[in-house]
């Protein structure tokens, strides 16, 4: 998984200044509102959680270093996947991107006066992140300022029935609308279901290169495919019941039927920080 996982970011992300750069010219116009895939425009004030995780100096400015996606689930305190962070995503190891950022309250990334940019003081990477089998893919980021009151999303603890397969949910990203590099300035969502554990367990057998984990990973998408997370998403989150139930993680393809998209199951996350909702 370890390789397939690193060539679906690869391209994509190489990608990024070429789409953006075309869809200034139209050519793209006719994608470019089709969604995350099959998704619509939210306002950041419609997810004041959500933001965009970014370094100019490793990806660019076009997209303000957008690369990644994360959730504020305190004022400082900001969850992304692990896999955002590895050398294999940054070009180089995390201790040198000196302009690791977070963007909050920026709808548009080309806005660039609009909401904030917060610099990352601190990252604390799952150290049991395995990048062959995806398991325990996250991240806390300390922010060097808080966000504004109101910018946070409460996580969903173990039993809540958010996690129930069936449910409702919405995932949000700046990432590749098409499946084929085509990234939006603006943020997107789409919905999606909670998909029983099975679904993904067929989907994503595993063998070597290891595969969905019931236990640390959650299910989602759309049976028949269409909406999805893609390239970008990652580390973004997946809200149901208004609660966060996960992280955009991984996949094979975007929007394919019968490979949903795979979610760190936060309630995980929460057992393995020893964290508890007071
Ligand atoms: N690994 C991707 C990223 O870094 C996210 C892929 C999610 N894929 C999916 N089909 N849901 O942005």
């Amino acid at each position: 998984m370890r390789r397939r996982l690193v060539r679906a970011l690869a391209r994509p992300l190489v990608l990024a200044a070429v789409a953006s750069a075309l869809s200034a010219g139209s050519a793209l116009a006719a994608t470019s509102d089709r969604v995350v895939i099959g998704g619509f425009p939210v306002e950041a004030s419609d997810s004041p959680w959500t933001v965009a995780l970014s370094s100019r100096n490793r990806f660019g400015g076009t997209r303000a270093g957008q690369f990644c996606g994360g959730v504020a689930v305190g004022r400082s305190t900001v969850l992304t996947a692990a896999h955002c962070l590895s050398e294999e995503v940054l070009g180089e190891p995390l201790e040198r991107v000196h302009d690791l950022k977070v963007i909050a309250g920026r709808t548009n990334l080309l806005s660039a006066g609009d909401g904030q940019e917060v610099a990352v003081r601190a990252a604390w990477v799952n150290p049991a992140y395995d990048g062959a089998s995806n398991v325990g893919d996250f991240a806390v980021l300390i922010l060097a300022r808080p966000l504004p009151v109101g910018s946070v999303i409460g996580m969903a603890a173990a039993g809540d029935p958010a996690y129930a397969a069936g449910g409702e949910a919405a995932v949000y990203g700046w990432g590749d609308t098409s499946g084929v590099g085509d990234y939006p300035n603006s943020l997107r969502a789409a919905r999606v279901r909670v998909l029983p554990d099975a679904l993904c367990e067929d989907a994503y057998p595993g063998g070597a290169d290891g595969g969905y984990d019931a236990s640390s990973m959650l299910c989602a998408g759309e049976t028949v495919g269409g909406r999805d997370a893609c390239q970008g998403d990652s580390g973004g989150p997946l809200v149901a019941r208004g609660r966060l139930i996960g992280l955009v993680s991984w996949g094979i393809g975007c929007g394919r039927a019968g490979k949903p998209g795979v979610y760190v199951r936060v309630s995980d996350l929460m057992r393995t920080l020893g964290w508890t909702r007071v």
